[in-house]
Protein backbone atom coordinates (compact mmCIF):
# COMPACT_ATOMS: atom_id res chain seq x y z
CA UNK A 1 0.00 0.00 0.00
CA UNK A 2 1.08 3.22 -0.22
CA UNK A 3 2.18 6.55 1.81
CA UNK A 4 -0.11 9.95 1.40
CA UNK A 5 1.17 13.20 3.32
CA UNK A 6 -0.11 16.80 3.15
CA UNK A 7 1.14 20.35 4.53
CA UNK A 8 -0.14 23.97 5.12
CA UNK A 9 1.66 25.97 6.69
CA UNK A 10 3.99 28.88 7.28
CA UNK A 11 7.16 27.09 6.37
CA UNK A 12 7.85 25.40 2.30
CA UNK A 13 6.20 22.53 2.22
CA UNK A 14 8.05 20.50 -0.28
CA UNK A 15 11.16 19.87 1.74
CA UNK A 16 8.72 19.19 4.73
CA UNK A 17 6.81 16.78 2.34
CA UNK A 18 10.05 14.76 1.12
CA UNK A 19 11.17 14.09 4.36
CA UNK A 20 7.71 12.71 5.61
CA UNK A 21 7.96 10.20 2.41
CA UNK A 22 11.70 9.64 3.42
CA UNK A 23 10.51 8.19 7.04
CA UNK A 24 6.82 6.44 5.29
CA UNK A 25 8.68 4.85 2.22
CA UNK A 26 8.42 1.38 4.37
CA UNK A 27 5.23 1.29 3.25
CA UNK A 28 5.70 1.79 -0.65
CA UNK A 29 8.43 2.40 -2.88
CA UNK A 30 7.50 1.77 -6.69
CA UNK A 31 7.12 5.93 -7.49
CA UNK A 32 7.55 9.05 -5.84
CA UNK A 33 5.78 12.54 -6.47
CA UNK A 34 4.68 15.25 -4.71
CA UNK A 35 2.40 18.38 -5.92
CA UNK A 36 2.60 22.36 -4.33
CA UNK A 37 0.56 25.17 -4.64
CA UNK A 38 2.03 28.70 -4.67
CA UNK A 39 -0.05 31.73 -6.08
CA UNK A 40 -2.92 29.99 -6.96
CA UNK A 41 -1.00 27.67 -9.39
CA UNK A 42 -0.64 23.39 -8.49
CA UNK A 43 2.75 22.81 -9.74
CA UNK A 44 3.67 18.70 -9.67
CA UNK A 45 6.51 16.38 -10.39
CA UNK A 46 6.89 12.45 -9.99
CA UNK A 47 8.72 9.67 -11.03
CA UNK A 48 9.37 5.80 -10.56
CA UNK A 49 11.97 5.12 -7.87
CA UNK A 50 12.63 5.62 -4.83
CA UNK A 51 12.34 9.05 -2.63
CA UNK A 52 16.14 9.59 -3.06
CA UNK A 53 16.23 9.09 -6.97
CA UNK A 54 12.97 10.84 -7.66
CA UNK A 55 14.13 13.89 -5.41
CA UNK A 56 17.51 13.79 -7.57
CA UNK A 57 16.16 13.81 -10.76
CA UNK A 58 12.86 16.30 -9.99
CA UNK A 59 14.64 18.41 -7.00
CA UNK A 60 10.71 17.77 -5.65
CA UNK A 61 12.11 20.09 -2.47
CA UNK A 62 12.65 22.80 -4.67
CA UNK A 63 8.52 23.06 -5.92
CA UNK A 64 7.44 26.29 -4.28
CA UNK A 65 4.78 27.20 -1.83
CA UNK A 66 3.49 26.68 1.54
CA UNK A 67 0.69 24.20 0.87
CA UNK A 68 1.34 20.50 -0.45
CA UNK A 69 0.82 17.01 -0.82
CA UNK A 70 2.50 13.73 -1.90
CA UNK A 71 3.04 10.16 -2.42
CA UNK A 72 4.90 7.12 -1.67
CA UNK A 73 3.28 4.53 -4.57
CA UNK A 74 2.72 0.27 -4.14
CA UNK A 75 1.10 -0.61 -7.20
CA UNK A 76 -2.39 -2.29 -7.00
CA UNK A 77 -3.95 -0.70 -10.16
CA UNK A 78 -1.41 -0.13 -13.40
CA UNK A 79 1.78 -0.58 -13.73
CA UNK A 80 4.81 1.20 -12.13
CA UNK A 81 5.04 4.25 -14.54
CA UNK A 82 5.88 7.90 -14.66
CA UNK A 83 1.78 8.26 -15.51
CA UNK A 84 0.77 6.27 -12.85
CA UNK A 85 2.59 7.69 -9.97
CA UNK A 86 0.85 9.99 -7.73
CA UNK A 87 -0.28 12.88 -7.18
CA UNK A 88 -2.54 12.69 -10.16
CA UNK A 89 -4.41 16.36 -11.52
CA UNK A 90 -7.66 16.65 -12.90
CA UNK A 91 -8.20 17.87 -15.72
CA UNK A 92 -8.33 21.29 -15.15
CA UNK A 93 -5.27 20.98 -13.32
CA UNK A 94 -6.98 23.05 -10.29
CA UNK A 95 -7.12 19.87 -8.16
CA UNK A 96 -4.60 16.93 -7.27
CA UNK A 97 -5.13 14.55 -5.53
CA UNK A 98 -2.98 11.81 -3.63
CA UNK A 99 -4.42 8.31 -2.84
CA UNK A 100 -4.01 4.78 -0.77
CA UNK A 101 -5.89 2.21 -0.72
CA UNK A 102 -8.51 0.40 -4.14
CA UNK A 103 -11.62 2.06 -5.27
CA UNK A 104 -13.57 -0.67 -5.94
CA UNK A 105 -16.19 0.93 -8.49
CA UNK A 106 -13.68 2.87 -10.46
CA UNK A 107 -14.50 0.98 -13.48
CA UNK A 108 -18.18 2.26 -13.33
CA UNK A 109 -17.52 6.07 -12.34
CA UNK A 110 -14.71 6.72 -15.23
CA UNK A 111 -16.92 5.13 -17.92
CA UNK A 112 -19.52 7.87 -16.21
CA UNK A 113 -16.96 10.29 -16.57
CA UNK A 114 -15.82 9.76 -20.07
CA UNK A 115 -18.96 10.06 -21.09
CA UNK A 116 -19.50 13.32 -19.60
CA UNK A 117 -16.04 14.15 -21.25
CA UNK A 118 -12.69 13.92 -19.35
CA UNK A 119 -9.89 12.41 -20.03
CA UNK A 120 -7.42 9.88 -18.32
CA UNK A 121 -3.84 9.64 -18.63
CA UNK A 122 -3.03 6.70 -16.23
CA UNK A 123 -4.31 3.01 -15.42
CA UNK A 124 -4.72 3.88 -11.80
CA UNK A 125 -7.77 3.85 -10.14
CA UNK A 126 -6.97 6.85 -8.06
CA UNK A 127 -6.97 9.14 -10.83
CA UNK A 128 -11.02 8.71 -11.00
CA UNK A 129 -11.20 11.06 -7.61
CA UNK A 130 -9.29 13.91 -9.14
CA UNK A 131 -12.23 14.23 -12.04
CA UNK A 132 -15.20 13.54 -9.47
CA UNK A 133 -14.02 16.09 -7.11
CA UNK A 134 -13.74 18.69 -10.19
CA UNK A 135 -17.14 17.88 -11.28
CA UNK A 136 -18.40 18.36 -7.96
CA UNK A 137 -17.15 21.46 -7.26
CA UNK A 138 -17.53 22.82 -10.60
CA UNK A 139 -21.28 22.58 -9.97
CA UNK A 140 -21.02 23.47 -6.50
CA UNK A 141 -18.09 25.73 -5.80
CA UNK A 142 -17.94 24.49 -2.53
CA UNK A 143 -15.12 22.15 -1.05
CA UNK A 144 -17.62 20.70 1.76
CA UNK A 145 -20.18 19.93 -0.79
CA UNK A 146 -17.77 18.38 -2.94
CA UNK A 147 -16.86 15.59 -0.41
CA UNK A 148 -20.02 14.93 0.20
CA UNK A 149 -20.62 13.90 -3.05
CA UNK A 150 -17.51 12.56 -3.86
CA UNK A 151 -17.40 10.48 -0.86
CA UNK A 152 -20.63 9.20 -1.36
CA UNK A 153 -20.22 7.92 -4.89
CA UNK A 154 -16.54 6.35 -3.61
CA UNK A 155 -16.62 2.11 -3.09
CA UNK A 156 -13.51 0.54 -1.30
CA UNK A 157 -11.28 1.44 0.99
CA UNK A 158 -9.32 4.52 1.00
CA UNK A 159 -8.18 7.32 2.45
CA UNK A 160 -6.73 10.76 -0.21
CA UNK A 161 -5.87 14.14 0.12
CA UNK A 162 -7.06 16.57 -2.59
CA UNK A 163 -5.17 20.24 -2.60
CA UNK A 164 -7.58 22.72 -4.91
CA UNK A 165 -5.74 25.51 -6.61
CA UNK A 166 -7.08 27.81 -4.45
CA UNK A 167 -4.31 26.17 -1.51
CA UNK A 168 -7.47 24.29 0.00
CA UNK A 169 -6.90 21.04 1.53
CA UNK A 170 -9.39 18.23 1.84
CA UNK A 171 -8.82 14.51 3.07
CA UNK A 172 -11.30 11.50 3.30
CA UNK A 173 -10.70 8.33 5.59
CA UNK A 174 -12.25 5.23 4.25
CA UNK A 175 -10.82 2.10 6.43
CA UNK A 176 -7.53 3.44 5.24
CA UNK A 177 -5.40 5.18 8.13
CA UNK A 178 -5.35 9.09 7.74
CA UNK A 179 -3.90 11.07 10.64
CA UNK A 180 -3.60 14.60 11.18
CA UNK A 181 -0.28 16.30 12.73
CA UNK A 182 -1.74 19.44 14.60
CA UNK A 183 1.85 21.81 14.70
CA UNK A 184 1.93 25.54 16.23
CA UNK A 185 1.00 27.27 12.94
CA UNK A 186 0.81 24.11 10.93
CA UNK A 187 -1.05 21.08 9.80
CA UNK A 188 0.04 17.38 8.30
CA UNK A 189 -1.99 15.27 7.01
CA UNK A 190 -0.56 11.74 6.67
CA UNK A 191 -0.67 7.93 6.28
CA UNK A 192 1.64 7.58 9.50
CA UNK A 193 2.44 9.69 12.60
CA UNK A 194 5.62 8.78 10.71
CA UNK A 195 4.99 11.32 8.17
CA UNK A 196 4.90 14.44 10.87
CA UNK A 197 6.54 13.32 14.42
CA UNK A 198 9.92 15.24 13.74
CA UNK A 199 7.78 18.15 13.80
CA UNK A 200 4.33 17.61 15.95
CA UNK A 201 3.60 14.76 17.92
CA UNK A 202 0.29 15.99 18.43
CA UNK A 203 -1.96 14.17 16.26
CA UNK A 204 -5.64 13.45 15.94
CA UNK A 205 -6.37 9.93 14.50
CA UNK A 206 -9.54 10.25 11.72
CA UNK A 207 -12.19 8.29 12.56
CA UNK A 208 -13.75 5.78 9.46
CA UNK A 209 -15.90 7.78 7.25
CA UNK A 210 -15.23 11.01 7.90
CA UNK A 211 -13.31 13.93 5.97
CA UNK A 212 -10.93 16.97 6.69
CA UNK A 213 -10.37 20.70 4.93
CA UNK A 214 -8.14 22.80 6.13
CA UNK A 215 -7.98 25.97 4.89
CA UNK A 216 -6.13 29.24 6.39
CA UNK A 217 -5.28 27.13 9.60
CA UNK A 218 -8.83 26.61 9.83
CA UNK A 219 -9.44 22.81 10.55
CA UNK A 220 -12.45 21.06 9.98
CA UNK A 221 -14.08 17.58 10.51
CA UNK A 222 -17.23 16.18 9.23
CA UNK A 223 -18.75 12.68 8.91
CA UNK A 224 -19.75 11.11 5.53
CA UNK A 225 -23.52 12.66 6.27
CA UNK A 226 -22.01 16.29 6.95
CA UNK A 227 -21.79 16.27 10.71
CA UNK A 228 -19.10 17.93 12.78
CA UNK A 229 -16.64 16.20 14.50
CA UNK A 230 -15.16 17.63 17.24
CA UNK A 231 -11.02 16.80 16.57
CA UNK A 232 -9.67 14.99 19.92
CA UNK A 233 -5.81 15.60 19.48
CA UNK A 234 -3.88 12.53 21.27
CA UNK A 235 0.16 12.73 22.20
CA UNK A 236 2.31 10.27 20.12
CA UNK A 237 5.01 8.59 21.84
CA UNK A 238 8.21 10.00 20.46
CA UNK A 239 9.70 6.66 20.63
CA UNK A 240 8.04 6.90 16.88
CA UNK A 241 10.36 9.36 16.07
CA UNK A 242 13.72 6.87 16.43
CA UNK A 243 13.74 5.89 12.83
CA UNK A 244 17.17 6.10 12.42
CA UNK A 245 19.42 3.47 11.26
CA UNK A 246 22.30 4.75 13.54
CA UNK A 247 25.92 3.25 12.87
CA UNK A 248 23.74 -0.11 11.07
CA UNK A 249 23.83 -0.35 7.38
CA UNK A 250 20.06 -1.47 7.13
CA UNK A 251 17.38 -1.33 9.46
CA UNK A 252 16.71 -5.01 9.03
CA UNK A 253 20.20 -5.24 10.69
CA UNK A 254 19.55 -2.69 13.69
CA UNK A 255 16.38 -4.49 14.22
CA UNK A 256 18.14 -7.97 14.14
CA UNK A 257 20.40 -6.14 16.63
CA UNK A 258 18.13 -4.73 18.90
CA UNK A 259 15.98 -8.29 19.94
CA UNK A 260 18.40 -8.50 23.06
CA UNK A 261 17.11 -4.88 24.58
CA UNK A 262 13.62 -5.60 22.87
CA UNK A 263 12.54 -8.61 24.26
CA UNK A 264 12.48 -6.75 27.57
CA UNK A 265 9.83 -4.19 26.73
CA UNK A 266 7.19 -6.78 25.38
CA UNK A 267 3.79 -6.32 26.79
CA UNK A 268 5.60 -4.01 29.50
CA UNK A 269 3.37 -1.13 28.87
CA UNK A 270 0.26 -2.95 29.04
CA UNK A 271 0.17 -5.42 31.78
CA UNK A 272 -3.20 -5.22 33.20
CA UNK A 273 -4.05 -5.81 29.60
CA UNK A 274 -2.25 -9.16 28.98
CA UNK A 275 -3.64 -10.37 32.90
CA UNK A 276 -7.26 -9.13 31.57
CA UNK A 277 -6.43 -11.32 28.61
CA UNK A 278 -5.31 -13.92 30.57
CA UNK A 279 -8.63 -14.47 32.26
CA UNK A 280 -10.50 -14.67 29.24
CA UNK A 281 -8.00 -17.46 27.57
CA UNK A 282 -8.29 -19.40 30.68
CA UNK A 283 -12.24 -19.36 30.96
CA UNK A 284 -13.03 -19.38 26.90
CA UNK A 285 -13.69 -22.42 25.38
CA UNK A 286 -13.52 -21.64 22.20
CA UNK A 287 -10.19 -19.38 20.97
CA UNK A 288 -9.05 -18.29 17.65
CA UNK A 289 -5.13 -16.76 16.65
CA UNK A 290 -5.06 -15.07 13.63
CA UNK A 291 -2.70 -12.73 11.60
CA UNK A 292 -0.68 -12.58 8.16
CA UNK A 293 2.64 -12.83 7.28
CA UNK A 294 5.01 -13.49 10.01
CA UNK A 295 2.51 -12.55 12.62
CA UNK A 296 0.46 -15.56 11.46
CA UNK A 297 3.54 -17.75 11.91
CA UNK A 298 3.68 -16.56 16.11
CA UNK A 299 -0.13 -17.72 16.17
CA UNK A 300 1.07 -20.67 15.26
CA UNK A 301 3.62 -21.02 17.41
CA UNK A 302 1.70 -19.73 20.09
CA UNK A 303 -1.23 -22.57 19.47
CA UNK A 304 1.61 -24.98 20.24
CA UNK A 305 2.69 -22.92 23.53
CA UNK A 306 -0.88 -22.87 24.46
CA UNK A 307 -1.70 -26.52 24.13
CA UNK A 308 1.34 -27.68 25.68
CA UNK A 309 2.12 -25.69 28.62
CA UNK A 310 -1.30 -24.04 29.50
CA UNK A 311 -3.94 -27.09 28.11
CA UNK A 312 -5.90 -25.07 26.11
CA UNK A 313 -6.57 -25.32 22.82
CA UNK A 314 -6.86 -23.05 20.26
CA UNK A 315 -7.50 -22.50 15.94
CA UNK A 316 -5.05 -20.56 14.82
CA UNK A 317 -6.46 -19.10 11.10
CA UNK A 318 -4.89 -17.32 7.98
CA UNK A 319 -6.69 -13.83 8.42
CA UNK A 320 -6.82 -13.58 4.26
CA UNK A 321 -9.04 -16.69 4.97
CA UNK A 322 -11.44 -16.30 7.53
CA UNK A 323 -13.65 -14.71 4.81
CA UNK A 324 -13.97 -17.80 3.19
CA UNK A 325 -14.59 -19.97 6.04
CA UNK A 326 -16.40 -17.46 8.53
CA UNK A 327 -18.38 -20.49 10.19
CA UNK A 328 -15.16 -21.69 11.42
CA UNK A 329 -16.14 -19.13 14.38
CA UNK A 330 -17.97 -20.12 16.93
CA UNK A 331 -20.48 -17.15 18.84
CA UNK A 332 -19.13 -15.50 21.85
CA UNK A 333 -15.62 -16.71 21.43
CA UNK A 334 -12.19 -14.93 21.47
CA UNK A 335 -10.03 -14.16 18.93
CA UNK A 336 -6.48 -13.40 19.29
CA UNK A 337 -5.31 -10.64 16.53
CA UNK A 338 -1.52 -10.53 15.74
CA UNK A 339 -0.83 -7.82 13.85
CA UNK A 340 2.50 -5.49 14.16
CA UNK A 341 1.64 -2.57 12.18
CA UNK A 342 -2.58 -3.07 13.22
CA UNK A 343 -3.34 -2.14 9.62
CA UNK A 344 -3.25 -5.35 8.05
CA UNK A 345 -6.51 -5.03 5.66
CA UNK A 346 -6.88 -9.21 6.16
CA UNK A 347 -6.64 -9.24 9.83
CA UNK A 348 -9.07 -5.92 10.24
CA UNK A 349 -11.44 -7.89 7.70
CA UNK A 350 -11.04 -10.85 9.99
CA UNK A 351 -11.39 -8.96 13.48
CA UNK A 352 -14.57 -7.50 11.86
CA UNK A 353 -16.14 -11.34 10.83
CA UNK A 354 -15.43 -12.43 14.50
CA UNK A 355 -17.03 -9.16 15.88
CA UNK A 356 -20.30 -10.13 13.99
CA UNK A 357 -20.24 -13.24 16.00
CA UNK A 358 -19.98 -11.31 19.09
CA UNK A 359 -16.50 -12.33 19.34
CA UNK A 360 -14.07 -10.85 22.36
CA UNK A 361 -11.02 -9.03 19.93
CA UNK A 362 -7.68 -9.74 22.11
CA UNK A 363 -4.98 -8.10 20.24
CA UNK A 364 -1.19 -8.32 20.23
CA UNK A 365 0.03 -4.82 18.37
CA UNK A 366 3.06 -2.86 17.79
CA UNK A 367 1.11 0.31 16.92
CA UNK A 368 -1.36 1.29 20.17
CA UNK A 369 -2.67 3.83 18.27
CA UNK A 370 -3.60 1.93 14.88
CA UNK A 371 -6.76 0.87 13.53
CA UNK A 372 -6.49 -2.85 14.89
CA UNK A 373 -6.51 -1.24 18.35
CA UNK A 374 -9.40 0.88 17.79
CA UNK A 375 -11.33 -2.22 16.85
CA UNK A 376 -10.12 -4.42 19.85
CA UNK A 377 -11.51 -4.98 23.18
CA UNK A 378 -8.09 -5.83 24.66
CA UNK A 379 -4.96 -4.37 23.15
CA UNK A 380 -1.38 -5.78 24.38
CA UNK A 381 1.52 -3.87 23.37
CA UNK A 382 4.69 -5.34 21.59
CA UNK A 383 6.51 -2.24 22.53
CA UNK A 384 9.36 -2.94 20.47
CA UNK A 385 9.80 0.44 18.58
CA UNK A 386 9.18 1.23 14.88
CA UNK A 387 10.07 -1.38 13.06
CA UNK A 388 10.88 -0.11 9.34
CA UNK A 389 12.86 -2.93 7.88
CA UNK A 390 9.87 -4.40 5.63
CA UNK A 391 10.85 -7.66 7.14
CA UNK A 392 9.42 -8.23 10.04
CA UNK A 393 11.97 -9.27 13.04
CA UNK A 394 12.47 -7.64 16.54
CA UNK A 395 8.52 -7.45 16.36
CA UNK A 396 8.33 -11.50 15.80
CA UNK A 397 10.34 -11.66 19.15
CA UNK A 398 8.38 -9.52 20.87
CA UNK A 399 5.06 -11.28 20.14
CA UNK A 400 6.89 -14.86 20.97
CA UNK A 401 7.62 -13.26 24.38
CA UNK A 402 4.40 -12.06 24.71
CA UNK A 403 2.79 -15.26 24.14
CA UNK A 404 5.32 -16.68 26.65
CA UNK A 405 4.02 -14.51 29.25
CA UNK A 406 0.58 -15.45 28.69
CA UNK A 407 1.41 -19.10 29.51
CA UNK A 408 3.55 -18.17 32.25
CA UNK A 409 0.32 -16.24 33.78
CA UNK A 410 -1.64 -19.81 33.10
CA UNK A 411 0.68 -22.32 34.16
CA UNK A 412 2.61 -20.66 38.04
CA UNK A 413 4.67 -24.07 37.15
CA UNK A 414 6.44 -21.81 34.28
CA UNK A 415 9.22 -19.39 35.19
CA UNK A 416 10.75 -18.16 32.50
CA UNK A 417 14.52 -16.80 32.75
CA UNK A 418 14.33 -13.56 30.41
CA UNK A 419 17.82 -12.64 30.95
CA UNK A 420 18.96 -15.77 29.86
CA UNK A 421 16.98 -15.25 26.27
CA UNK A 422 18.62 -12.10 26.10
CA UNK A 423 21.83 -13.38 26.98
CA UNK A 424 21.27 -16.05 24.20
CA UNK A 425 20.57 -13.68 21.09
CA UNK A 426 23.39 -11.48 22.13
CA UNK A 427 26.15 -14.73 21.67
CA UNK A 428 24.22 -15.41 18.33
CA UNK A 429 24.54 -12.11 17.33
CA UNK A 430 28.40 -12.29 18.40
CA UNK A 431 28.43 -14.92 15.24
CA UNK A 432 27.72 -13.09 12.97
CA UNK A 433 30.84 -13.44 10.70
CA UNK A 434 30.30 -17.03 11.24
CA UNK A 435 26.86 -16.87 9.62
CA UNK A 436 28.21 -13.85 6.98
CA UNK A 437 30.59 -16.57 5.63
CA UNK A 438 27.48 -19.58 5.43
CA UNK A 439 25.12 -16.66 3.31
CA UNK A 440 28.42 -16.48 0.97
CA UNK A 441 27.75 -20.17 0.02
CA UNK A 442 23.68 -19.37 -0.93
CA UNK A 443 24.49 -16.24 -3.59
CA UNK A 444 23.86 -19.09 -6.73
CA UNK A 445 21.56 -21.31 -4.93
CA UNK A 446 18.30 -21.25 -6.16
CA UNK A 447 16.18 -23.45 -3.44
CA UNK A 448 16.51 -23.43 0.17
CA UNK A 449 14.25 -25.90 2.61
CA UNK A 450 13.80 -25.33 6.42
CA UNK A 451 13.21 -27.99 8.75
CA UNK A 452 11.90 -28.73 12.05
CA UNK A 453 9.41 -31.02 14.30
CA UNK A 454 6.82 -29.85 16.81
CA UNK A 455 7.38 -26.47 18.17
CA UNK A 456 10.21 -25.56 15.88
CA UNK A 457 7.91 -26.38 12.77
CA UNK A 458 6.45 -23.01 12.85
CA UNK A 459 9.93 -21.36 12.94
CA UNK A 460 11.40 -23.62 10.02
CA UNK A 461 7.81 -21.59 8.36
CA UNK A 462 8.65 -18.11 9.71
CA UNK A 463 12.83 -19.00 8.92
CA UNK A 464 11.39 -19.84 4.65
CA UNK A 465 9.72 -16.61 5.08
CA UNK A 466 12.86 -14.89 5.71
CA UNK A 467 14.61 -16.07 2.84
CA UNK A 468 12.01 -15.40 0.48
CA UNK A 469 11.17 -12.41 1.76
CA UNK A 470 14.69 -10.57 1.75
CA UNK A 471 16.38 -13.16 -0.80
CA UNK A 472 13.90 -13.70 -3.25
CA UNK A 473 15.63 -17.25 -3.10
CA UNK A 474 12.70 -19.95 -3.18
CA UNK A 475 12.31 -21.73 0.13
CA UNK A 476 10.04 -23.75 2.00
CA UNK A 477 9.13 -24.82 5.87
CA UNK A 478 8.77 -28.09 6.16
CA UNK A 479 7.44 -30.48 9.13
CA UNK A 480 10.38 -32.91 9.76
CA UNK A 481 8.01 -35.86 9.75
CA UNK A 482 6.31 -34.85 6.04
CA UNK A 483 10.10 -35.50 4.63
CA UNK A 484 9.82 -39.07 3.18
CA UNK A 485 6.15 -38.06 2.00
CA UNK A 486 7.00 -36.03 -0.81
CA UNK A 487 9.88 -33.54 0.30
CA UNK A 488 12.64 -35.76 -0.17
CA UNK A 489 12.03 -35.74 -3.62
CA UNK A 490 13.26 -32.48 -4.44
CA UNK A 491 16.78 -33.12 -1.80
CA UNK A 492 19.54 -33.34 -3.96
CA UNK A 493 23.38 -31.83 -4.69
CA UNK A 494 21.71 -28.08 -5.93
CA UNK A 495 19.58 -27.59 -2.33
CA UNK A 496 20.74 -26.12 0.67
CA UNK A 497 18.36 -27.67 3.70
CA UNK A 498 17.98 -26.04 7.03
CA UNK A 499 17.86 -28.14 10.45
CA UNK A 500 15.96 -26.51 13.14
CA UNK A 501 17.55 -28.89 15.73
CA UNK A 502 18.26 -28.05 19.61
CA UNK A 503 18.53 -30.72 21.75
CA UNK A 504 15.08 -31.37 23.01
CA UNK A 505 12.24 -33.92 22.34
CA UNK A 506 12.75 -33.78 18.67
CA UNK A 507 16.53 -34.03 18.71
CA UNK A 508 16.83 -37.53 17.45
CA UNK A 509 14.31 -37.60 14.80
CA UNK A 510 15.31 -34.39 13.09
CA UNK A 511 19.09 -36.12 13.42
CA UNK A 512 17.65 -38.79 11.24
CA UNK A 513 16.33 -36.73 8.90
CA UNK A 514 18.91 -34.57 8.69
CA UNK A 515 20.98 -37.99 7.39
CA UNK A 516 18.71 -38.74 5.09
CA UNK A 517 19.01 -35.61 3.12
CA UNK A 518 22.36 -35.23 3.31
CA UNK A 519 22.79 -38.84 1.99
CA UNK A 520 20.85 -37.29 -1.24
CA UNK A 521 24.11 -34.55 -1.54
CA UNK A 522 22.39 -31.64 0.14
CA UNK A 523 24.06 -29.06 1.82
CA UNK A 524 23.15 -28.96 5.33
CA UNK A 525 23.11 -25.80 7.82
CA UNK A 526 22.58 -26.99 11.53
CA UNK A 527 20.94 -24.55 14.00
CA UNK A 528 21.33 -26.56 17.13
CA UNK A 529 23.42 -26.50 20.39
CA UNK A 530 25.15 -29.31 19.40
CA UNK A 531 27.49 -30.38 16.54
CA UNK A 532 26.73 -33.20 14.22
CA UNK A 533 28.52 -34.39 11.52
CA UNK A 534 25.62 -34.44 9.38
CA UNK A 535 25.68 -30.64 9.08
CA UNK A 536 28.41 -29.27 6.71
CA UNK A 537 27.87 -26.05 8.12
CA UNK A 538 26.95 -25.45 11.93
CA UNK A 539 25.32 -22.57 13.77
CA UNK A 540 25.41 -22.61 17.85
CA UNK A 541 22.57 -21.78 19.72
CA UNK A 542 23.05 -21.85 23.25
CA UNK A 543 21.28 -24.41 25.54
CA UNK A 544 18.26 -22.80 27.04
CA UNK A 545 15.39 -24.02 28.49
CA UNK A 546 12.63 -25.92 25.64
CA UNK A 547 10.12 -23.95 25.78
CA UNK A 548 12.15 -20.57 24.64
CA UNK A 549 14.11 -22.71 22.20
CA UNK A 550 12.35 -20.91 19.10
CA UNK A 551 13.50 -17.11 20.18
CA UNK A 552 17.37 -18.58 20.09
CA UNK A 553 16.89 -20.61 17.10
CA UNK A 554 15.02 -17.36 15.05
CA UNK A 555 18.16 -15.29 15.25
CA UNK A 556 20.73 -17.14 13.51
CA UNK A 557 18.23 -17.53 10.70
CA UNK A 558 17.17 -13.25 10.26
CA UNK A 559 21.06 -12.75 10.08
CA UNK A 560 21.71 -15.54 7.28
CA UNK A 561 18.81 -14.44 4.93
CA UNK A 562 20.04 -10.45 5.93
CA UNK A 563 23.71 -10.93 5.12
CA UNK A 564 22.32 -13.75 2.10
CA UNK A 565 20.49 -10.71 0.91
CA UNK A 566 23.51 -8.58 0.29
CA UNK A 567 25.05 -11.77 -0.99
CA UNK A 568 22.31 -11.16 -3.77
CA UNK A 569 22.35 -7.59 -4.10
CA UNK A 570 18.49 -7.20 -2.92
CA UNK A 571 17.57 -4.26 -1.05
CA UNK A 572 16.96 -5.65 2.50
CA UNK A 573 14.93 -2.84 3.98
CA UNK A 574 12.72 -2.40 0.60
CA UNK A 575 12.15 -5.80 -1.01
CA UNK A 576 10.52 -5.46 -3.78
CA UNK A 577 6.94 -5.99 -4.98
CA UNK A 578 6.83 -5.41 -0.70
CA UNK A 579 5.20 -3.74 1.68
CA UNK A 580 5.50 -2.89 5.32
CA UNK A 581 2.21 -3.15 6.25
CA UNK A 582 -0.78 -4.26 3.62
CA UNK A 583 -3.97 -1.97 3.65
CA UNK A 584 -5.41 -3.26 1.58
CA UNK A 585 -7.13 -7.00 0.81
C1 LIG B 1 3.62 -7.90 5.34
C2 LIG B 1 5.01 -7.62 5.92
O1 LIG B 1 3.24 -6.90 4.49
O2 LIG B 1 2.67 -7.99 6.37
C3 LIG B 1 5.36 -8.78 6.83
O3 LIG B 1 5.94 -7.51 4.86
C4 LIG B 1 4.31 -8.90 7.92
O4 LIG B 1 6.61 -8.56 7.40
C5 LIG B 1 2.90 -9.00 7.35
O5 LIG B 1 4.58 -10.02 8.69
C6 LIG B 1 1.86 -8.81 8.44
O6 LIG B 1 1.96 -7.50 8.94
P1 LIG B 1 1.41 -7.10 10.38
O7 LIG B 1 1.74 -5.65 10.50
O8 LIG B 1 -0.10 -7.34 10.33
O9 LIG B 1 2.07 -7.94 11.40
Amino acid sequence: MCSIIGYTGEDDAAPILVKGLRRMEYRGYDSVGVATESENQIELKKGVGKVEEVNTKFHLEKLPGKIGIGHTRWATHGKVTDLNAHPHPSNSGKIAIVHNGIIENFTELKQELEKEGYKFQSETDSEIIANLLQKHFQDSKDVKETMLKTTAELKGHYSFIAMFENGELAAARFHEPLIIGVGEKNYFLSSDVLGFIEQTDDAVYINNGNFVLINQAKLQIFDFDGNVIKPEITKVSKEFADVYKGDYAHFTLKEISEQSDTIFRAGESTKEALKEAVDYLRHSKNIYLTGSGTSYNASLVAKYLLAKYAKIKTESIISSELQFSPDLIEPNSILVAISQSGESADVLEAVNIAKKSNCKIISIINSLTSSLARESDIVIGMNCGPEIGVAATKSFTSQLIILYKIIQELNEEIKINFEEISSSISKILEEHNLIKKIASELKEISDIYVLGRGIHYPIAIESALKIKELTYIHAEGIAGGELKHGPLALMDTNVFVIIINPEDSTYQDTLTSAREIKARGAKIIGISDKNSDAYDFWVKIPKTDELTYPISETIPIQLLSYYAALEKETDPDYPRNLAKSVTVK
